[in-house]
């Protein structure tokens, strides 16, 4: 994929490669890794393997992300649905969509109420039941920064006043890209830190704890996608 000439980067953590294969006989594409606007890339970049999976007739697009907890119940280690989210950059015009709209993709006003799809959200409550997992499966808002760097306190104190209960650095750019385009989309974050909402904690985010807990959750999270694909139907309306 394109990036800047001397300025490519990519994160510890996300490999840069399109896999192509199948999971539990379904016929499935992965992005191992993605691209971040932290990294320099505009939203128009950063959306364009959506597309390309549009292209190649990807019905569904599974989300997935590492996010710091801002919801007080929430324990690192915890996965969280993702029911709706905060485009806070894209509030004041930073949307992958600006610029004229491409007809072929999707119409020019596309709602996003209806952005994570309820029945496959309903579907992993019950594999996660299945599963027997200690940790109720959380869901909520997930609200996207601009990064590199972590918040600092008031700007948790801030998101989770607007309402949401996960903070992370990607995804939206692309599910709004998706859902453009009509793919359903599907999504979840772990919790790989909390957020620091308390003048008084001595705590600090940082890269490494968000790894570490991404690799300890690995096999849970692994359980919960493939026996979603494994149980998945192409969605009955054909958006395209
Ligand atoms: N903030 C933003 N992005 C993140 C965090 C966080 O606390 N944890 C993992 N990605």
């Amino acid at each position: 994929m394109g990036c800047y000439p001397g300025r490519c980067e990519v994160v510890p953590g996300h490999a840069g490669r399109l896999v192509f294969g199948y999971l539990r006989d379904k016929c499935c594409v992965m992005m191992q890794g993605r691209f971040h606007p932290y990294e320099g890339y505009p939203l128009w970049k950063v959306t364009f393997p959506v597309r390309v999976f549009r292209l190649m007739d990807v019905h569904t697009l599974i989300v997935t992300n590492a996010a710091g907890g801002l919801n007080p119940e929430y324990k690192v280690g915890d996965v969280m649905l993702i029911r709706d989210h905060i485009n806070l950059a894209g509030l004041s015009g930073q949307n992958p969509l600006r610029g004229p709209n491409d007809d072929r993709f999707g119409e020019r006003f596309p709602p996003m109420s209806n952005a994570y799809d309820r029945i496959l959200r309903q579907k992993a409550h019950h594999i996660w039941k299945q599963m027997e997992q200690e940790r109720p499966l959380q869901e909520g808002t997930y609200v996207m920064v601009g990064g590199p760097n972590f918040e600092t306190i008031a700007e948790c104190q801030f998101l989770q006043k607007l309402g949401a209960d996960a903070v992370g650095m990607s995804t939206v750019p692309e599910v709004i890209v998706a859902r453009h385009c009509g793919i359903r989309v599907f999504g979840f974050s772990l919790i790989t830190n909390k957020s620091i909402l308390d003048y008084e904690s001595l705590e600090t985010a940082n890269h490494e704890e968000v790894l570490v807990a991404g690799n300890l959750a690995a096999e849970k999270l692994e359980r919960l996608v493939c026996t979603l694909v494994e149980n998945m139907q192409p969605p009955s309306e054909k958006t395209f």
